[in-house]
């Protein structure tokens, strides 16, 4: 505390002397953007100031509950007064300068708005689904689409976006887990820092870098039971050691903006969570953006019980460091009597205020509101050809292949497919779609849009015959409304079977629809929807050689087609270039290289299930019933974290350790390949620090590597371990490192790998 105080003393004098003598020399250096925000504060009413910390939902989409009747009017009025800081949902660059300019020209300080929107996975051109694009490991590529996705939405008026989701999630019954990057700490972070690089460019002043937004602060990816918005109830060392890096990875690389959560943590709802807000997040990990409160995640706290009414949220919510309200109406309505009643200090309203200013003057907005409002450069970039190649170059990567089995087609492998003289028959429903491998999360893009795996498909070969078999979802689809599926028509069954009777191969593309997946959409059930397992097994009858391709927004529970189906590729939802990309993996011109960012379980009954579980007292296996266990299930699950198959095939060999320097352990390996096509292997290491004051789980991935190599070509890959890799959090968050056994593993997946150990001085 007193070196604290000590070191505010002695910066203010040294602003003071510096001040003075650049009077004393008549310098008249350019302001920073600190020095315009304080002066631009001083300007300022209660009224105005609040207005900064206050965030409406624009008038078209929605993305939460709706909100009232007679909302807009009181919205237009509100922004002409100066009593809203923010926006979202507003895009293009006529809306996005209509509002502008009420900002700028008709309030009395012109301060501009911040345009707010949910650019996830692409804004008009889409990548994959964020869980499918994690399954590439290609930290560039995600990094690109994040770029592509800042250039599309910073065209059309966007200038920041709330994205990336660093929540990491066990949870497969969870809807939300495409959103993010799966199940692991260490790839989420990895992926999480290039999404941010990618919104956010090397310049943020730029007019077509956005700001990112590290979100949900904290926790939200733990919903008990995979229910969304339900209870979070976490230890403390799975919040310091699991849910919280990402967050602070985000901090260190710049990130602009954190929004909060929905869910309690230690029964205070996140919104009101002055140890996460205020002693970590702001505090601790010194960030100097602003947190953004999630859609009426302060008004939910009555819900909660945990506040009265909305003069208590206003007063909960600033105290605790949530400085934008996002379509609370709490802030604007009575934080004013908050802070002249002595609830809420003056000093927390400038702090939120200056927060949010700051994004705002790093934007570049004081220099041109405008700058986001270019129709032409709207016209130009949207759905640029360019945004297109890279969108199908990374659905190809994001491709999993789970099983080939080398059955033989008039004397061929079934996969990859032979480009001649085979008729091929397209089943179910999905493969004839262009609106659900969008995937959800999409709410700026145009439906219909993705080219469909009969129109890539078709580009290969015409001897190809399509039978939907029978629908997947009954009626409209759309991101706000529950979506339903066909449980009993089986009417096409027939039509599907006679044609496979008449097929050489079957290629079925079956699983959820794109809306199955995302907010609110947690599911019971993680097996193929509706009537899709009873068509698999009704055309698998007649013909046996055939390729099951997957889209999914979740891992999904396939024991059946594993067991029985020779060829199983898993493709999530792909964004705009679905059936392309599908059609290069199943015909050859791009050999699959993607791993699960998330454990495949073999029964719902088993989730959570994650690779780097901790072992318990009974590990097992045992003859007597006393071990952990199922009686009824394996523990294993069906494909584990980072299992991914490739037409080729590579061997390990030659595992060394170099452990002398225990601030730079080195671990090596060659990684052969043994096939005969050219392939894309993603090493990775795991390691288990045998015995720690906080136990460590059986396995953690410390790192990886995404290469390729020609066949028969071998190659040595060094992975680096620092304390960084080594250490862990405590129970009170402080980040130590013990000496003592490690064990690691270098392989192809969590499962299968190279041993080997070292002791860590
Ligand atoms: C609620 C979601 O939880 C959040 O992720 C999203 O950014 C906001 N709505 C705004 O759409």
């Amino acid at each position: 505390m007193i070196s604290k105080i000590a070191r505010h003393a002695a910066f203010a004098f040294l602003l003071t002397f510096q001040f003075a003598v650049q009077a004393q020399n008549n310098i008249k250096e350019p302001l920073t953007i600190e020095d315009k925000i304080k002066a631009l504060l001083q300007k300022m009413t209660l009224e105005e100031k609040i207005g900064q910390m206050n965030q409406y939902n624009g008038f078209w989409e929605i993305t939460g509950p709706a909100p009232a009747e007679g909302d807009a009017k009181k919205k237009y009025d509100h922004l002409r007064k100066g009593l809203v800081g923010a926006v979202l949902n507003v895009k293009g660059t006529t809306n996005v300068r209509k509002l502008q300019e009420i900002a700028v020209k008709e309030t009395r300080l012109g301060i501009p708005l911040l345009f707010g929107y949910d650019v996830v996975h692409g804004h008009k051109t889409l990548f994959p689904i964020p869980l499918g694009e994690a399954a590439s490991w290609d930290l560039e590529s995600i990094e690109r689409s994040a770029r592509i996705a800042a250039i599309e939405a910073s065209a059309a008026g966007i200038n920041w976006t709330f994205a990336p989701m660093v929540d990491i999630s066990r949870d497969a019954r969870w809807g939300r887990v495409m959103e993010g990057a799966g199940e692991d700490t260490y790839l989420g972070t990895k992926i999480g820092i290039a999404r941010i690089k990618g919104f956010q460019g090397d310049d943020l002043a730029a007019n077509n870098t956005i700001a990112a937004t590290a979100k949900h602060f904290a926790g939200y990816g733990f919903a008990e039971a995979g229910r969304d918005y339900n209870t979070v109830d976490v230890g403390t060392s799975t919040l310091y050691n699991i849910i919280l890096p990402p967050f602070k990875a985000a901090v260190d690389a710049g990130v602009l903006t954190v929004m909060n959560s929905f869910n309690i943590l230690n029964g205070i709802p996140a919104t009101a969570n002055r140890f996460l807000q205020r002693d970590i997040l702001k505090d601790k990990w010194d960030f100097k953006g602003f947190v953004v409160s999630d859609w009426g995640s302060g008004l939910e706290m009555i819900d909660h019980g945990f506040a009265k009414d909305l003069k208590q949220v206003a007063e909960l919510s600033a105290n605790a460091g949530s400085d934008m309200d996002m379509e609370s109406y709490a802030y604007v309505a009575y934080l004013k009597e908050m802070v002249e009643t002595g609830k809420v200090d003056i000093k927390t309203v400038d702090d939120a205020v200056k927060r949010i200013l700051r994004v705002k003057f790093k934007l570049g907005l004081f220099d041109d509101p405008y700058k986001y409002c270019d129709a032409a450069r709207e016209k130009e970039l949207i759905y640029n050809p360019a945004h297109a190649v890279a969108a199908l170059d990374v659905a190809k990567k994001s491709i999993v292949l789970l099983k080939n089995t080398p059955v033989k087609i008039n004397g061929r492998p079934l996969l990859p497919l032979n480009k001649k003289q085979q008729k091929i028959a397209v089943i179910g429903a999905l493969a004839d779609d262009k609106n659900s491998p969008l995937g959800s999360w999409r709410i700026g893009s145009d439906d219909n849009t993705a080219v469909s795996v009969m129109e890539g498909l078709k580009k290969y070969t015409s001897a190809i015959t399509y039978a939907k078999g029978a629908d997947l979802v009954i009626g409209k689809t759309d991101f706000i409304n529950e979506v339903k599926i066909n449980e009993t028509d089986t009417s096409g069954f027939k039509a599907a079977v006679q044609l496979a009777r008449n097929s050489d191969v079957i290629i079925m593309v079956l699983g959820e629809h794109g809306f199955q997946s995302g907010e609110g959409r947690s599911r019971t059930k993680l097996g193929l929807p509706g009537v899709q397992q009873q068509l698999l097994e009704a055309v698998y009858a007649v013909n046996k050689n055939l390729v099951l391709v997957l889209m999914n927004g979740r891992p999904l529970t396939i024991n059946w087609a594993q067991e029985n189906i020779p060829a199983i590729v898993e493709t999530w939802q792909l964004g705009s270039q679905t059936g392309n990309a599908i059609a290069e993996v199943l015909f050859g011109d791009h050999n699959p290289s993607g791993k699960l960012p998330m454990t495949f379980p073999r029964s719902v009954g088993q989730v959570p299930i994650y690779y780097n579980y901790y072992s318990t007292g009974r590990p097992g296996p045992k003859p007597e019933v006393f071990w952990s266990h199922y009686t009824d299930e394996s523990n294993k699950p069906l494909y584990p974290f980072g299992f991914g198959l490739s037409y080729t095939s590579f061997a390990y060999s030659d595992l060394r350790i170099n452990s002398s320097n225990p601030a730079k352990i080195t671990v090596t390996v060659t990684v052969k390949n043994t096939g005969s096509l050219e392939g894309t292997e993603v090493s990775q290491l795991y390691i288990r620090d045998k015995i720690a004051s906080v136990v460590r789980p059986v396995k953690e991935l410390k790192g990886f590597s995404r290469f390729s190599l020609k066949a028969g070509e071998s190659r040595s890959i060094e992975f680096v371990l620092t304390p960084a890799e080594l250490g862990f959090y405590d129970n009170n968050g402080n980040f130590i490192t013990e000496p003592g056994d490690f064990d690691i593993m270098v392989g192809t997946n969590s499962e299968e790998g190279l041993k080997g150990s070292f002791m860590l001085k």
